[in-house]
């Protein structure tokens, strides 16, 4: 059949009410491959980038448990639930984080032996099961715990220490045990971010004693943690958390800044799923050493924030599909962004 823009709007229409998402993108993306041969470049451009976008929402890589199961997690005490940010699945891997060999093989193992715990229990030996996150901010921790989660196939409980108020402490130590009841009988990986604000009430809380008890509870809730449970927690203040705190961990994961190969791996994990090349190459490595001493987030952000730029701007006659960056706006975005965090 001779397919003319008419028969491809037809189709487009018929997939989209029978909602059939895979047979809708696949002719969405021969009727851009036809415009863009029939020289409507402008429409093929604005095609490819509604499915450039709806493409990145099938693949979004994190899910959250449905509302039903979130409340499971409150249920026992008819309250909702200020501790439990939120549940979720997760379908990040290993080759959603760039990170030092260090740390990836850290994790790998950490990973591994939740994995093959069968092994080591053969042999009485611990599956360790309790590793802090730490380093400065926008470098992957919570990513890594995301990572995690997806390499295992668990669900995530995201557990909020920073929304821990003084005059809630009390309710803290209960609903800190409900959660790990909870996530050990779903087999839930337990996530508590922010672990340091457990060090911060006490600097200015006059009731002191309060905080130690939640301290406290949470150095039994580790203590007496099933082998089959597993706690991560993440913190870019290491140094203000309880020495006895952090001596519970199995594994402590420095998370850091990264060098100009890290960065040079990050942008080719950025830009992995478009179309784009940089209109000047001989400009990268330059930018690679501007970008140095900003966390992996800054960096991505700066170069997606670029990337847009660059889009907008693109004069949408050029005979291509290839998104071109701007270097040059990258170099003033990264220039930007250093000068606000400074
Ligand atoms: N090592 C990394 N590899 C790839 N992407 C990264 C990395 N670190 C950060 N990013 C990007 O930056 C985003 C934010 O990072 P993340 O939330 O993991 O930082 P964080 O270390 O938890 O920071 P914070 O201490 O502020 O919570 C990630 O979702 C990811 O897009
Ligand atoms: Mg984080």
């Amino acid at each position: 059949m001779v397919m003319t823009q008419l028969t491809y709007i037809r189709d487009i229409a018929r997939y989209g009410f029978e909602n059939d998402k895979q047979k809708l993108l696949d002719v969405l993306q021969q009727f851009v491959e036809f415009s863009f041969k029939s020289k409507k470049v402008n429409l093929a451009l604005q095609l490819q980038s509604v499915l450039d976008t709806a493409s990145q929402h099938s693949t979004n890589a994190l899910t959250r448990v449905e509302q039903q199961g979130r409340s499971r997690i409150s249920e026992l005490s008819n309250q909702p639930d200020e501790l439990v940010l939120e549940k979720l699945t997760s379908d990040y891997t290993f080759n959603h984080l760039v990170g030092e060999d260090r740390v990836k093989e850290q994790l790998a193992y950490f990973v591994e032996e939740h994995k093959r715990s069968e092994i080591l229990k053969r042999f009485d030996l611990p599956v360790a099961n309790k590793v802090l996150f730490y380093g400065p901010s926008g470098c992957g921790k919570t990513l890594a715990s995301y990572v995690v989660a997806g390499e295992l196939t668990k669900t995530m409980v995201v557990v909020n220490l920073g929304g821990i108020v003084s005059s809630k402490l009390g309710e803290t130590s209960k609903n800190l045990a409900r959660v790990f009841r909870q996530a050990a009988a779903e087999n839930c990986i337990i996530f508590l971010d922010e672990f340091d604000s457990l060090g911060k009430i006490r600097d200015y809380d006059h009731d002191h004693g309060e905080m130690k008890r939640v301290v406290n509870t949470i150095l039994q809730l580790f203590d007496y943690l099933p082998q089959t449970s597993m706690v991560i927690a993440a913190t870019n203040q290491r140094e203000i958390i309880d020495s006895a705190l952090l001596r519970r961990f199995d594994l402590s994961v420095k998370f850091d800044f990264p060098d100009q190969k890290k960065i040079l791996e990050l942008i080719e994990l950025t830009l992995k799923k478009g179309r784009f090349v940089f209109d000047d190459k001989a400009k990268l490595p330059e930018l690679v050493k501007l970008s140095t001493g900003l966390s992996y987030y800054s960096i991505q952000k700066t170069l997606i924030n670029t990337v847009k730029r660059s889009l907008i701007t693109q004069d949408s006659s050029v005979r291509t599909l290839n998104a071109v960056i701007s270097t040059s706006i990258w170099k003033q975005l990264l220039k930007e962004e250093k000068k606000a965090l400074a």
